[in-house]
């Protein structure tokens, strides 16, 4: 079974997550700027909100690798708890993508909120979900 790891991250809070969960799967964490090869069983795309949306580079992957996605599960971290996985579900969807149905998503460091986070806690959940994910994907 091929998994890939693929994330976005801005100031470092799901990047973070992307390694302890690529750790947990035994692969290496990748940027969305990758273009995928061969196609992958399981992606596990790690994508925060800014304004209330993923990053459009998370958009861009899904357009240009949608072919190459087995399925696509989602984790990221926010400041007000809501995921990226409310607007990526849909669009992955239209793009003909099978989208498993739970996300993982924890805590992020922004301005004065969640100074700690992604904590330790944070990482090792991030790691049980792409376990869960692999094993029931
Ligand atoms: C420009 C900007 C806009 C943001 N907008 C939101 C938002 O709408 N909702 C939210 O919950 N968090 C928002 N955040 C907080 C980030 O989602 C949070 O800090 C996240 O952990 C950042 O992840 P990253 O370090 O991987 O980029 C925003 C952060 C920035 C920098």
């Amino acid at each position: 079974m091929t998994i890939k790891v693929i994330y976005c991250s801005r100031s470092g809070n799901t990047k973070l997550l992307a390694e302890s969960a690529a750790a947990a799967v035994e692969t290496n964490a990748e940027t969305t700027d990758t273009q995928l090869e061969e196609k992958a069983d399981i992606v596990l795309l790690g994508s925060s909100v800014y304004a209330g949306s993923p990053d459009k580079s998370v958009y861009e992957f899904l357009e240009k690798n949608a072919d190459k996605i087995g399925t696509l599960a989602v984790f990221g971290s926010s400041a007000s708890g809501s995921s990226a996985f409310r607007k990526i579900k849909p669009f992955a969807e239209k793009l003909g993508i099978r989208v498993f149905e739970k996300f993982y998503n924890c805590p992020g460091h922004f301005l004065f909120m969640h100074k700690e986070h992604p904590d330790q806690n944070d990482l090792d959940g991030v790691s049980a979900f792409a376990k869960m994910v692999r094993y029931r994907a």
